[in-house]
């Protein structure tokens, strides 16, 4: 039967696939975004979408976009500069669907969430704590907000962050000198997940309620090495992409300068998403690898995206 659900952040890497997911499955989709002349704004509102001037800061807008909605899924932006802005966006979503009856709520989070006490080394000062923090923090506020229907969705690496605009960000010369430079070793292994597969699972979770309610899923497809993405994006793009292995004193160096990107990969060497992509299986939902992908036709979206051959 088709629902009433509300996206948010609903332009954002997942929201925005997530959105085009449900509305092709004929529900009615609502949006809460800052900024509705945004271009990806636009091209859900033709979709149908109905977008929300809104901010997550604001209790106020996500009570008016949630009128009327049966569901929601959530993905919450992170500020590293402001930390505590995470938790108060989901108490205000959490709250606002509580006051408005809301069913039921898919929230994506991240791999590892509630393990961070297990990670060596682990105490109040190990790099991006505030980040394990709040995603316990948050999951923990999705079980006993009072709503029917809750699911998390626990997503590894995703392959977005090879595109165009995060790969600037997250793999610094990957687009302009074709090197992914990367903290991690050669045997390294990082869990891949592409965000349509996230969006798969929301919409599974959401016309299913009665298998997904109350369960919470760790989301990757594959796991590869370095020099296996540097490859597939070879492949992709048309360039050859070497590998820059950064060593230690060089990642230090970068983590000393507050690189969070280099963080996120030394933790990704030395602890990982760890993901059972085989226990997925029982959900029947189909995962995309990468080399899939490039058979699927997203080889021209990603060359784009990527902008490689530039
Ligand atoms: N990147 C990864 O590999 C990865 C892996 C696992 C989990 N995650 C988690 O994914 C989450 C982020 O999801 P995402 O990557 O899909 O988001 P995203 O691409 O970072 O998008 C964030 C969106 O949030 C909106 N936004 C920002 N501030 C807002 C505010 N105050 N109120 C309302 N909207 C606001 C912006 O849209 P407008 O400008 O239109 O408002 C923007 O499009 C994080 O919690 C992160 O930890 C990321």
């Amino acid at each position: 039967m088709p629902k009433s659900v509300l996206v948010a952040a609903g332009t954002g890497k997942q929201g925005r696939v997530v959105a085009r997911e449900l509305l092709e499955r004929g529900h009615a989709v609502h949006i809460l975004t800052r900024n509705p002349s945004s271009d990806t704004a636009k091209e859900l509102q033709s979709m149908e979408a109905v977008l929300h001037a809104g901010d997550l800061g604001s209790a106020e807008t996500i009570q008016t976009a949630l009128d009327n909605v049966d569901a929601i899924f959530l993905a919450i932006p992170v500020n590293p500069a402001n930390p505590a802005a995470e938790i108060a966006y989901a108490k205000n979503v959490l709250e606002a669907a509580r006051n408005n009856g809301v069913k039921n709520i898919i929230y994506s989070s991240v791999a590892r969430t509630g393990e961070h006490e297990s990670f060596p080394g682990w105490n109040d000062d190990y790099p991006m704590a505030w980040y394990w923090k709040n995603k316990d923090t948050i999951e923990h506020m999705v079980r006993t907000a009072g709503i029917e229907h809750w699911t998390i969705l626990r997503p590894a690496f995703f392959i977005q962050n090879f595109c165009r605009p995060e790969v600037e960000y997250m793999f610094p010369g990957l687009a302009d000198a074709h090197e992914l430079r990367v903290a991690f070793n050669a045997d390294t292994q990082l869990d891949l997940i592409d965000v349509s597969d996230i969006a798969k699972f929301a919409a599974a979770a959401l016309g299913s309620p009665s298998d997904f309610s109350g369960k919470e899923i760790t989301l990757a497809a594959e796991k590869l090495t370095a020099a296996q993405i540097a490859e597939l994006l070879s492949t992709i793009s048309g360039e050859k992409i070497t590998v820059d292995y950064i060593n230690d004193n060089q990642a230090i160096t970068l983590q000393k300068q507050g690189h969070i990107v280099i963080e996120a990969q030394l933790w990704q060497r030395d602890v990982g998403y760890g993901v059972d992509i085989e226990s997925l299986k029982r959900y029947g939902v189909p995962l995309t690898l990468l080399s899939k992908a490039l058979d699927q036709g997203a080889l021209k979206w990603l060359s784009q995206q990527v902008g490689l051959s530039e």
